[in-house]
């Protein structure tokens, strides 16, 4: 669901630009265990990445299954808006398969709006104007 299709391996150069956060430009938040990092396994993850635009940022996230349905993805979502804000960019949008209910509703219930691609049958666009 995060990436829409199966990742069947994580490169050493993905893993390297996923944990180099370029504070200018990118937000991430990590929820992890209470543990020494080589131990402590991660629970939560949102990110966000200001576009070619400039004006505004995509996130994705994603909370571990056995954690979801307690609020950590509304919470997370909250930080990444929060983040956006401060940035003063005017949106924040992400892409979302047409069939994941609780991505579209959470989004639903942060007042973001849908909009479809005529182009693509399988995303949807969830887009809040800050
Ligand atoms: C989508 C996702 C982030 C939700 O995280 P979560 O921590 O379970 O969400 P929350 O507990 O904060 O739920 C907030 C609201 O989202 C909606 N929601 C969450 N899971 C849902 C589900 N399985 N079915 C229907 N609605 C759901 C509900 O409206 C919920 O509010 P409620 O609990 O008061 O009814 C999580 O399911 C996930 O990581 N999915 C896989 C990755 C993904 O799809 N990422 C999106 C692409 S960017």
């Amino acid at each position: 669901m995060r990436f829409m299709h199966p990742i069947k391996e994580l490169t050493e150069n993905y893993s390297r630009r996923l944990a180099t956060v370029d504070p200018e430009r990118e937000f991430a938040l990590v929820l992890v265990e209470n543990l020494p990092p080589a131990e402590a396994l991660i629970g939560a993850v949102v990110r966000a990445a200001i576009d070619r635009t400039e004006r505004e940022a995509e996130f994705a996230i994603i909370v571990g299954r056995e954690l979801s349905r307690n609020g950590l993805g509304k919470h997370l979502m909250k930080k990444v808006i929060e983040w956006a804000r401060k940035k003063r960019l005017d949106a924040i949008y992400g892409l979302v398969l047409h069939d994941n209910t609780a991505m579209l509703k959470l989004a639903d219930s942060l007042g973001f709006e849908r909009y479809y691609n005529d182009d693509d049958n399988e995303v949807t666009l969830v887009r809040l104007r800050l």
